[in-house]
């Protein structure tokens, strides 16, 4: 008997390259990836952003050669950021049909609409002064349905721009159906909402402060999650489709794999997972001091995400880990 031991080897399916790649049970595509954008009005050159090396606060020309590259490279989305030069307490630019974001829109659907699925992002932070995600009431608590109007002029507008997919991130109860059915009744039943479903209250939103040039003091505590609880994930799950999500995601990424988990295995609609700002930074700042392999790294990530449950993965490695897959 001792010399049959030990009866089961797993380390048989190990053994080569040949055979891990054969029997293993997750694999990355870039169709599935999306690329998060910034792009900043009046400003003559991209610029970059120090907390995220390597990704850039985009020019309407650098963009449209960004979403090109994307494209080439097979990734499957992007998703659109628009800094304006004016914010105001309501966010104005962020409704005005000529707004940068708006701009962006039809300028990455005009030159790889038919390659790129185009998504913009459908919230107020980008716009205010006071970078908050809505409109604020008197007493400086962020007014949820009056915010919920300005989302809905906002969903319209850019569906004219010619948007395929919305996404609201600002959390607000209700958000869903309110979208859904102004872009219904404005004629736009074919764009698509991608519901930030499960969107935590984290820490790791900080370089993406740096990115949109976020004037928010303070925190978003009162409308995002708490890190502290899954199962209000599993609710927000249910209103959103109930609302008529057409996606779901879930936000941050790596420190919510559980929450991916419990989502994916409930959701009937494809469940998304972004993978942020401060997600990024950390990797990079470790790989740039030699700590960790950057590429490896990166892929292992992507990996887990999407072991975890996600279908499609909103990153800012998205074109170059596109390019890694298609070497391998
Ligand atoms: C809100 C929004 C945020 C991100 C995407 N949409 C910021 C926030 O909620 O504080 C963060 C993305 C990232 O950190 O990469 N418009």
């Amino acid at each position: 008997m001792s010399a049959e031991f030990p009866y089961v080897r797993p380390r048989r399916l190990r053994r080569s390259p040949a055979m891990r790649r054969l029997v293993a049970e997750t694999r990355l595509h870039p169709a599935e990836l999306i690329l998060p954008a910034f792009v900043s009005e009046g400003i003559a050159e991209p610029r970059p952003i120090t907390s995220m090396p390597g990704v850039l606060q985009h020019t309407r020309d650098s963009l449209r050669k960004a979403a090109v590259e994307a494209a080439e490279a097979g990734v499957g989305g992007i998703m659109l950021f628009g800094l304006p030069e004016v914010k105001d307490a309501v966010g104005s630019e962020g409704t005005n049909p000529d707004g940068i974001l708006q701009q962006a829109i039809r300028d990455v659907v005009a030159e790889v609409g038919d390659r790129l699925v185009v998504m913009s992002d459908l919230c107020l932070d980008e716009f205010t002064d006071h970078g908050h995600c809505g409109v604020l009431a008197e007493d400086g608590s962020v007014d949820n349905d009056a915010t919920l109007a300005r989302y809905a002029e906002m969903a319209v507008v850019q569906a004219e721009a010619g948007v395929h997919v919305v996404g609201p991130s600002g959390m607000m109860d209700g958000q869903i159906a309110v979208i859904r059915r102004a872009l219904d009744e404005a004629g736009h039943q074919d764009v698509s909402v991608l519901a930030y479903t499960a969107k935590y209250a984290s820490a790791l939103y900080g370089p993406f402060r740096e990115a949109v040039n976020s004037s928010l003091k303070g925190d978003r505590k009162t409308y995002q999650q708490d890190p502290a609880n899954a199962r209000e994930a599993l609710r927000e799950l249910e209103l959103d489709l109930a609302e008529g999500a057409d996606l779901v995601m879930v936000k941050p990424a790596m420190l919510y794999l559980d929450v991916l988990r419990q989502v994916a295995d409930a959701s009937p609609v494809p469940v998304a997972a972004y993978q942020i700002s401060g997600e990024y930074s950390m990797v990079e700042a470790a790989a740039a001091n030699g700590w960790i392999e950057r590429e490896r790294t990166i892929l292992e990530t992507l990996t887990s995400i999407r072991r975890a449950g996600a279908e499609q993965i909103l990153t800012y490695w998205a074109v170059e880990a596109a390019r890694m897959l298609k070497q391998q």
